[in-house]
């Protein structure tokens, strides 16, 4: 029976097109039966659009319209995003360059299955500038190595779930922070990849 995925994404998408390739070369055995993004100019949309997958932009705003506590915003948000997911009956949910973070409202419907991308290896750089972080100590510190992590999100921990997969990236005498970004981004698409074909697996 083939698995049922639905991918979130924020920014341009190149993890969710990694994961489309995937689905559509076998190399996963999976079918992406929905995409969700929180920014309205998320090219990870036309990326799903070009490969015929429904795609929802679902934005926070709204829900801080009409909640004056952020955390009750946050929740509703949540909610609400979990029962549109919810509807795809997903074998797996991929926070694929996902910039939000869940609160249990989204993640207690999707017990054991909320699969997180994340550039840096477990324990090192938490947060939304994980790359930033790596250049920064490797040239502060000559930081050698960063890596990439595939974990599950069972909480609100950022970025510090049950580690699934992860694996260095050599940070080189030659780079620069673009050579790098560019080694990890390649890193991230095999191994989510790899990561989520095996977690899948029956
Ligand atoms: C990736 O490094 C991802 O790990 C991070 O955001 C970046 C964008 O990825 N959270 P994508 O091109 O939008 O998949």
């Amino acid at each position: 029976m083939t698995a049922r995925l639905v991918v979130l994404a924020s920014g341009s998408g190149s993890n969710l097109q990694a994961l489309i390739d995937a689905a559509a070369d076998g190399r996963l055995d999976a079918r992406i039966v929905g995409v969700y993004v929180n920014r309205r100019n998320a090219y990870a949309c036309t990326r799903a659009a070009e490969a015929g997958i429904a795609c929802e932009f679902v934005p926070m705003g709204p829900f801080r319209e009409r909640f004056d506590d952020p955390r009750a915003a946050r929740e509703a948000y949540d909610a609400d995003l979990a029962g549109r997911v919810a509807r795809h009956d997903p074998d797996a949910v991929v926070l694929a360059g996902w910039m939000h973070v869940f609160t249990a409202s989204f993640l207690d419907r999707f017990p054991g299955r909320v699969v997180n991308l994340h550039p840096a290896l477990p324990g090192a750089f938490p947060g939304a500038h994980a790359i930033d972080d790596a250049w920064e100590a490797h040239e502060r510190d000559g930081l050698d190595r960063t890596g990439v992590m595939v974990h599950l999100v069972p909480d609100e921990g950022v970025d510090d779930g049950p580690v699934l997969a992860s694996r260095e990236v050599p940070i080189l005498a030659g780079d620069d922070r673009t050579t790098l970004e560019e080694r990890i981004h390649a890193v991230e698409h095999e191994l989510l990849v790899e990561t989520v074909a095996a977690f899948l697996a029956p």
